[in-house]
């Protein structure tokens, strides 16, 4: 497995701690903290729970998936302008301590809009659609969508970005993963609909 937390900065935060009075939060997080007040909470929020849905709630996501993301941006596998902007100014040694910051944070939950659409997606979530090849997304994002290091966390994330990467996945523009080309290839609009309605207010 790999290590969530880089030994060196934990050992600083360990010859900090005392003198900090034992309040202070890891010395990777207030590095990080920093770097992100100015670099990545104009887009995704202060608190990482971004307002604007074309910007992904980064609050309460694993950091490895997190980490993971930062280096498919910078490496070309995952194409967003924004994003790989922001990342040439960023030192990739700065990706652990961002994922971590971000994983630490509270999330919070969306809203729904349109509870019969969401109660469509909450069947297809939990169930799939046999007809079609539709896996239950809850087999892998978790029945209450919180996720894990291998698949993201869904609860709270806004429906407009949900529906941007089930579309970019769908066209290949985000290759970062087979089993969600799939996934999207096999959704219709409306049930792609559906599920992000689900998923914000999850
Ligand atoms: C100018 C706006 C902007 C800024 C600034 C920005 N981002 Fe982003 N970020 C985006 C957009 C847009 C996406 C979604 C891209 C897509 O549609 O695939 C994104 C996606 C992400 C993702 C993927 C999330 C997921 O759920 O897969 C991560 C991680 C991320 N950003 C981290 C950061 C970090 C860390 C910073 C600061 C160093 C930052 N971003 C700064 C616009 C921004
Ligand atoms: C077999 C496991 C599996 C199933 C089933 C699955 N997913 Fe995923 N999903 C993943 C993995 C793995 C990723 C991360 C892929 C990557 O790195 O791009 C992901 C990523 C996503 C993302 C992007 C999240 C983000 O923050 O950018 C969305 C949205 C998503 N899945 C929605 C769904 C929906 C909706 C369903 C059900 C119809 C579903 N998934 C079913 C494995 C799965």
């Amino acid at each position: 497995m790999r290590r969530l937390v880089n030994p060196i900065v934990l050992r600083a935060w360990m010859i900090l701690w005392p003198l900090g009075g034992g309040a202070a939060a890891p010395a990777l997080a207030v590095d990080a903290a920093q770097l992100t007040v100015t670099m990545c909470a104009p887009c995704h929020g202060a608190d990482g729970n971004s307002t604007d849905h074309t910007f992904p709630k980064l609050a309460g996501m694993d950091q490895e998936y997190l980490l993971r993301q930062l280096k498919a941006f910078s490496s070309g596998r995952r194409r967003d302008e924004r994003m790989v902007e922001v990342l040439t100014t960023v030192d990739p040694a700065d990706f652990v301590g961002l994922a971590s910051y971000y994983g630490q944070m509270q999330p919070k939950q969306g809203k729904v809009t349109n509870a019969e659409l969401a109660a469509k997606g909450k069947v297809l979530f939990e169930d799939g659609n046999t007809d079609t090849g539709v896996p239950a997304c809850a087999g892998c994002h978790q029945p209450d969508g919180r996720g894990n290091a291998r698949f993201p966390r869904l609860a709270g994330q806004h429906q407009g970005y949900v529906l941007k990467q089930l579309a970019d996945y769908r066209s290949g523009r985000r290759a970062t993963d087979p089993l969600m080309t799939t996934v999207g290839k096999r959704l219709t609009d409306d049930e792609a609909q559906a599920l992000a309605e689900y998923i914000s207010g999850m």
